[in-house]
C-alpha cells in the first residue's frame, strides 16, 4: 500500500514539474515574443536606422535677410488697420476686461489700483490726480502714443522697469491695437496712424511717418512720433 501511494506520488510529482516547465518556457516565450513586438513598435516610431537624417542639418538661404525665415510680426499700424475701427474698439472693449480689475476707463471714473484710463491715449504719462504713480513711470514723461501704449501693453516691466503695474503684458499686436483703440475712444482720440499694405512687402514703413499725411496734422492734437523720447 505504502509503495503505491508512494509511486503515485512520484508519478505527480513528475507530472507537477513538467507543468512548472511548461509554464516557464511559456514565460519565456511570452518575454521573447514581447520583446519582438516592442522593438517593431518602437521601429516604427523611431527611425533610428532609417536613412533620414539629413547630411546637412539647418539651410542656408544666400542673401537672405532674417525676417524672411519667420514671418515678423505685424506692425501696430497694421494691426490698427486690419478691420473697420468700430469693430477695433469692440473688441478692444472686450480684451479690457483683463484691465478692469485694476482700471475705469469712462471719464470720472474712480482710480482703483491703476489709475483711471479716461483720455490717456494721446494724454501726460502718469498725470492723473489723486493717484500715486511710481517714480519710473513718472520719470518716463512725454505723452502716450500709439508706439508707447505698443510697448508699454506688450510689456508694462520691459518698457518701465520700476512701474507697480503688475501685469504681464498681452503677446499679441491685435489685442494691443484693439485695446490702445477702445482707450483711444474714450478721450482724447488720435488719428489712427495709415497703413499702405504694399510699403509690408519692401522696406517697413515707418509709422510715424505714415501717420502724418499735411491734411490730418493739421486738425489732429500733437500725435508726438515716439522718436522724440527714448
Ligand atoms: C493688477 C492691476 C493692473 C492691471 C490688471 C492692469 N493695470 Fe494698468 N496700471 C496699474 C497700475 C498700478 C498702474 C500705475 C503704474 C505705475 O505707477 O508704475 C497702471 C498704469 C497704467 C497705464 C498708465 C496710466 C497713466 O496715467 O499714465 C496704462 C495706460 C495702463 N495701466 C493700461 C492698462 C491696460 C490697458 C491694462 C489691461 C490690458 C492694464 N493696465 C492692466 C495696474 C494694473
Amino acid at each position: 500500500m505504502t509503495q503505491d501511494n508512494s509511486s503515485q506520488d512520484k508519478a505527480a510529482g513528475q507530472n507537477g514539474g513538467g507543468d512548472l516547465f511548461n509554464t516557464a518556457a511559456g514565460w519565456v516565450l511570452f518575454a521573447a515574443g514581447l520583446g519582438l513586438g516592442l522593438s517593431i513598435l518602437s521601429g516604427k516610431y523611431f527611425h533610428g536606422d532609417d536613412p533620414q537624417r539629413p547630411e546637412k542639418l539647418g539651410y542656408v538661404i544666400e542673401g537672405a535677410v532674417e525676417e524672411g525665415v519667420a514671418p515678423a510680426e505685424m506692425s501696430m499700424a497694421e494691426a490698427l488697420n486690419t478691420m473697420p475701427a468700430a469693430d477695433l474698439i469692440a473688441a478692444g472693449e472686450k480684451a479690457f476686461a483683463k484691465c478692469q480689475t485694476c482700471h475705469t476707463v469712462d471719464a470720472g471714473g474712480a482710480n482703483g489700483i491703476g489709475p483711471n484710463l479716461a483720455g490717456v491715449m494721446g494724454g501726460p504719462v502718469a498725470a492723473k490726480a489723486g493717484f500715486a504713480y511710481s517714480a519710473d513711470l513718472k520719470a518716463l514723461g512725454g505723452n502716450w502714443d500709439w508706439d508707447r501704449m505698443n510697448d508699454w501693453l506688450k510689456s508694462p516691466k520691459g518698457f518701465v522697469a520700476g512701474t507697480k503695474m503688475s501685469f504681464n503684458g498681452l503677446g499679441k499686436v491685435e489685442d494691443r491695437a484693439a485695446i490702445a483703440m477702445y482707450l483711444n475712444s474714450k478721450g482724447a482720440n488720435l488719428p489712427v496712424p495709415t497703413f499702405v499694405a504694399d510699403a509690408a512687402a519692401g522696406a517697413a514703413p515707418a509709422e510715424g511717418e505714415a501717420a502724418a499725411p499735411a491734411a490730418d496734422a493739421a486738425e489732429a492734437p500733437a500725435a508726438e512720433p515716439a522718436a522724440a523720447t527714448e
